[in-house]
């Protein structure tokens, strides 16, 4: 690459989640009072998640995406100030407008920058990171953070055990900084609105009222068929962007929904179980969170360590997919 070109580094990260956590068994007692019959067992056996967070009803995402956001910039030692790119991936924004990306602005007492939201679901922070690369690439950003966020229990049909069982709440964000050393090398962005349907929430607020469905529906084995090979697609392409090979990623850092649909891409791709980070045993699937979340948490144990390569994968609604290859 050219010296005057810049690359994208992540100079910071941080994770936040809201402070009830309620395991399998508590959760299981809970459905129960309503004739709803779920196990400990269950929820383990096909998904390996043990517990989620869960925000108070009054919390929203803004505030758990400015808590993440201001633990990054710590990290970074970057202040609101010197940041000109907020770009927040929810599918659970506070408000219809402005973007969710503004309020954390606001409470960050950041001004001035461009600040929007993504959405892509559980692919949003590998989208937003792509973006937000994209920006610094072009010389239009310097310092930009980048934020996944949702409050999934908002949008949760919590009769449906089917889909009530997997998700939990939580932030997590990075700081990029515009750097002449490698950071982000490759990205690779995929959608297909045409399978819509099987992950969705096809609601929306007009004319005053709540139209449509505002819960969360989800055709569960045509999601995890969908997903393992759409993300062992990507990682193979982004490698091939990249010019490097799979067995030189040191982590993966894949969405979490489900340790099954984990097990079967390692497996897939020839990865070791050691390289691949998992939280949704103690997270569930926080969508747009999950991956900003887990780097976090790998990075702050001392596992992803500076000169690492690491790559990150997405998968959810739309549907969308895709991969961000990075140098930390
Ligand atoms: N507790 C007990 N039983 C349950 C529960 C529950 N929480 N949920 C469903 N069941 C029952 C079903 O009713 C069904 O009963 P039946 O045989 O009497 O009809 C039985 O368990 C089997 O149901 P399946 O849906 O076939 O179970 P499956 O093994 O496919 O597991 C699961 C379901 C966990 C959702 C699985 O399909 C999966 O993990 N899919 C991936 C989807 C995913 O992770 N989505 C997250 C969002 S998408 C994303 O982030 C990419």
């Amino acid at each position: 690459m050219e010296s005057s070109m810049s690359y994208a580094k992540i100079v910071g990260s941080g994770g936040y989640l809201p402070p009830r956590i309620v395991s399998n068994d508590e959760l299981a007692a809970e459905l129960a009072t309503r004739q709803i019959a779920t196990s400990d067992t269950w929820i383990v056996e096909r998904t390996g998640i043990r517990q989620r967070h869960i925000a108070a009803p009054d919390v929203t995402t803004s505030m758990l995406a400015t808590k993440a956001a201001q633990l990054a910039l710590d990290d970074a030692g970057v202040t609101a100030a010197e940041v000109d790119l907020i770009i927040v991936a929810t599918s659970t924004p506070d408000f219809i407008f402005p973007s969710t990306a503004c309020l954390v602005q606001a409470n960050l007492g950041a001004k001035g920058g461009a600040a929007f939201d993504v959405q892509a679901v559980c692919s949003g922070f590998v989208y937003a990171l792509a973006t937000a690369d994209a920006f610094i690439q072009a010389g239009r950003s310097r310092v930009a953070l980048v934020i996944g966020a949702e409050v999934f229990s908002s949008i949760l049909d919590w009769s449906d055990r089917g889909t009530c069982v997997l998700f939990g709440d939580g932030a997590g964000a990075v700081v990029l900084k515009a750097s002449e050393e490698p950071g982000v090398l490759a990205a690779q962005l995929n959608a297909d609105g045409s399978q819509m349907k099987i992950l969705c929430a096809a609601g929306n607020v007009m004319h005053g009222k709540v139209v449509g469905d505002p819960f969360l529906r989800m055709d569960g084995q045509a999601v995890f068929k969908l997903a393992v090979t759409a993300l062992a697609r990507s990682a193979k392409e982004v490698c091939q962007q990249a010019g490097i090979d799979l067995a030189d990623i040191d982590w993966l850092v894949p969405h979490q929904a489900n340790v099954r649909i984990l097990n079967f891409l390692s497996r897939k791709l020839g990865i070791p179980d050691e390289k691949v980070i998992i939280t949704v045993d103690k997270h569930a699937n926080t969508s747009a969170a999950s991956v900003p979340l887990a780097l976090d948490a790998a990075r702050r144990d001392g596992r992803i360590k500076s000169g690492d390569l690491v790559m990150m994968q997405g998968v959810g609604g739309g549907f969308t997919w895709g991969s961000v290859l990075a140098r930390m």
